[in-house]
């Protein structure tokens, strides 16, 4: 809904002294009158920033960092309360604090905290009254002397507010449209006592036993008058012993800290406001441990949790929990990489990881909400951002070149009209297609489908674009004389594997050690594409808006791209799989990939196969798979007829595979394989938690099915492997909680499950049987086939 019409008056407003690098952390007040017996009261607010508002010195809600991440030049949303029972007869005063948040990190959209604020009252004489933010209101500074989400705080509990002047009209980026709240609540959550130890240099740490992100509640005894207690934020000890933030602070000095200047009590007491942080630990400076206490509080977009796996293997077990609190750990109010370093919310971790995270919680209002701002920010080119709401610091293009010149690696910020270059990027900009697809699936919701089909188209036809494009390194291949170009993509920068656990290709060993630059390594993977990678993500793409477009009735539309996808899966196999069966680059993602986009023709898959095969036993069944293919590894084995190799990999404990770093204790899904043995990268990575998927898809087997999507009707299709004697999978569905559960002795099995009133699952037991069942709890026994 946009407030700016009608009644709604209420102006920006902001401090009248000019801001720019100081970071002021302004205080907003209004006093006023009450007189006459009030019915009820409502508040309507945000901000430039986010804020925290009190009337009459009580808080108006527990919802945090508010109004949360849109893309503020375009939209920001109002979030509105009733505040009735706040107020009092005779005097009133609604405070406002308004932090940095996302405004004002890293300059993302601009450099001045704002307010907007319109409080109704309702009398019961029927008479109305509203106080809007404008030239009426006061603001001071308080004791938050600066706020910083990723910094941290410095709070002087010595000072109150003060310094009063009036507050002056706000004019910067005031052009978005205000809406009504869509996001998920984001709240305060698992609360998490700290112990206290110290680290090899003999230094207070506080151990709380989970990774999380949220912030620490502290209480503080026997204080005096401006001693000063610091706290770091860090995600493990080093592997000698210390206490260190090197693993995930990307090179930042100031990183998750907080700095509390004491006013002197008996006891004070602590929580931060705007700030929030990665962490398993925090180093304490300026009080000993037995005049403290303190508590980890988890906070994260407050959503329903729906589903559960657990099975004989403990080690797995864990992996479950430990993806579980990645994704706690990364989704507040928009999906981040990672809730330390870089905090963006990258599409392609989404698109990864999105079905899973709709097992684990009920996420599909926070990817409603967060998917607007993808289409919001397309760019003309068709291009979606790598990350949004776009955070690249960057404002318009004047300020992009100043950036530029400063920094020339910035050449990677948009917006610059036409998109980044990592902006190309496939497996990324998919998003835009998988995300609504996935959701559509998960939930029935054809409305993510209709919103933002002609997102998903315009980025389409943008990769299709450039899949015309000729890359001269390769002007001379059959392909380009055979007139076949136009159907393998084979230009533009792409991620592609990312992450793989193998090492750099010789040529980018050569260019970094001549000195070579994050850029001039963009520079040098665009010049040679990634023809296996981008034409097979392009024609996934095609496949999923073929069946989107069928959907929705756009049968030409849906037949175009089905046509487009043949002719590319023809090129593919016939130009990028050798008559061996071989793809390059070879190791275990180029065969998974293209089994799994289905670009092999039958003729040549049990070639493929075979090297996929070759691949695993050569590195001795560990995967070796990075950020795109890792999520289709375990169930492309077992489609192809690698269910036993499947469960090795799953259950090796030595790097690289999930459970290794269980082995040393993780409590968070890794960046890295090997990250904790290394200490390297973030240890809160959400995205190889997507192995989840595959532990209730196919070891519970409880799957969607298109036909009938939402859960309406499901398969399940459970797979007995590995050293597991059960498994059990439950998922609550619109229509109740679906269960499936195995147990096994040697070739024996037993298997219940339970089907959801109004839905039917197509059941096939471990013996190759299958069922047709309706509500009602089952139990079969049988012998296990093969
Ligand atoms: C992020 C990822 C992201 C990637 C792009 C990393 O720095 O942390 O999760 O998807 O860049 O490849």
């Amino acid at each position: 809904m946009d407030y700016s019409y009608g009644q709604n008056q209420a102006k920006w407003i902001c401090h009248p002294v000019e801001e720019k690098e100081e970071g002021r952390v302004p205080v907003f007040r209004r006093r006023f009158e009450v007189s006459g017996e009030v019915r009820s009261v409502l508040l309507k607010i945000t901000a430039h920033g986010i804020y925290e508002a009190e009337i009459n010195g009580r808080r108006v809600t527990e919802n945090k960092f508010m109004p949360g991440l849109t893309s503020y030049y375009y939209r920001i949303q109002v979030q509105e309360y009733d505040v009735t029972t706040l107020l009092q007869e005779g005097d009133n005063e609604l405070r406002v604090m308004v932090g940095d948040g996302w405004w004002r990190w890293n300059n993302n959209f601009g450099y001045t905290l704002a307010l907007w604020s319109e409080l109704t009252l309702h009398y019961t004489d029927g008479s109305e009254e509203t106080i809007i933010t404008d030239e009426n209101w006061d603001v001071g500074v308080g004791p938050i002397v600066r706020t910083d989400l990723q910094k941290g705080e410095v709070y002087d509990a010595r000072m109150v507010a003060h310094g009063w002047q009036k507050a002056v009209l706000c004019n910067e980026h005031t052009e978005g449209v205000l809406i009504e709240n869509q996001s998920v609540p984001v709240r305060e959550k698992e609360h998490f006592p700290g112990m206290p130890t110290h680290d090899a240099a003999g230094r207070l740490v506080i151990d709380f036993g989970q990774n999380l992100a949220g912030y620490v509640h502290m209480t503080l005894r026997n204080t005096i008058h401006g001693q000063t207690v610091h706290l770091k934020h860090g995600e493990g000890l080093d592997r000698d012993g210390y206490f260190s933030t090197a693993n995930c602070d990307g090179g930042r000095k100031e990183f998750q800290q907080i700095t509390y200047i004491c006013k002197g009590a008996e006891m004070e007491e602590y929580t931060p406001h705007f700030a929030v942080f990665g962490f398993r630990y925090v180093l304490v400076e300026g009080i000993e441990a037995e005049k403290a206490d303190f508590e980890a509080i988890a906070v994260y977009s407050d959503m329903e949790e729906t589903g559960d796996f657990r099975c004989s293997n403990e080690l797995i077990n864990k992996l479950v929990e430990n993806a579980r609190w990645s994704q706690k750990g990364n989704f507040l109010d928009v999906p981040v990489d990672c809730p330390t370093r870089e905090r963006n919310a990258w599409t392609g971790d989404a698109m990864i990881y999105c079905k899973t995270a709709a097992y684990f919680m009920d996420v599909r209002q926070f990817f409603k909400k967060w998917l607007v701002d993808q289409t919001i920010e397309q760019y003309a080119s068709g291009k979606v951002g790598i990350t949004f709401p776009s955070t690249s610091s960057v404002h318009n293009p004047e300020e992009l070149k100043t950036v530029q010149a400063k920094d020339p690696a910035m050449a990677l910020a948009g917006p610059s009209g036409e998109g980044n270059i990592g902006e190309d990027s496939v497996g990324w900009g998919d998003s835009a297609v998988w995300i609504p697809y996935q959701m559509y699936l998960m939930y029935g919701d054809k409305t993510f489908l209709e919103e933002h089909y002609d997102t998903a188209k315009k980025w389409l036809e943008f990769s299709l674009r450039c899949m015309k494009e000729q890359n001269p390194m390769y002007a001379d291949k059959l392909l380009y004389a055979n007139g076949d170009g136009d159907y393998i993509y084979d230009t533009r920068f792409h991620y592609g594997e990312w992450n793989e656990p193998l090492p750099p290709a010789p040529e980018v060993i050569e260019l970094f050690a001549k000195g070579g630059t994050a850029a001039d390594y963009v520079t040098h993977m665009a010049k040679y594409g990634k023809p296996e990678v981008a034409t097979a993500y392009t024609k996934r793409s095609c496949d999923n808006l073929a069946h989107i477009a069928r959907i929705l009735g756009k049968d030409k539309d849906s037949a175009h791209f089905a046509d487009l996808s043949a002719k590319i899966k023809a090129a593919y196999d016939k130009y990028l799989i050798a008559s061996d069966g071989s793809i390059q680059p070879g190791h275990q993602a180029a065969y998974v990939r293209a089994l799994a986009l289905d670009m092999v023709s039958e003729k040549k898959k049990p070639l493929v196969i075979a090297q996929l095969k070759k691949e695993l036993e050569t590195a001795d069944y560990h995967l070796n798979t990075g950020f795109l293919s890792t999520v289709y590894l375990l169930p492309t084995l077992c489609e192809n007829g690698l269910v036993d190799e499947a469960f090795r990999i799953l259950e090796q404990t030595t790097a690289p595979g999930w459970l290794h770093p269980i082995t040393l204790g993780a409590t968070t899904m890794l960046e890295n394989w090997n990250g904790m043995d290394v200490f390297r990268d973030s240890f809160n990575h959400y995205s190889f938690g997507a192995v989840c998927q595959f532990l209730f898809e196919y070891v519970a087997g409880i799957r969607p099915t298109f036909e009938n999507p939402g859960f309406k009707e499901f398969e399940l299709h459970p797979i007995i492997g590995g050293s597991l004697t059960f498994a059990e999978g439950s998922y609550k569905t619109l229509y109740g909680t679906i269960r499936s559960c195995w147990e096994r002795c040697g070739k024996r099995f037993v298997y219940t499950c339970t089907v959801p009133e109004g839905t039917t699952a197509h059941l096939t037991l471990p013996d190759g049987s299958a069922k047709a069942l309706s509500v009602g709890t089952y139990r079969f026994e049988g012998e296990q086939h093969g």
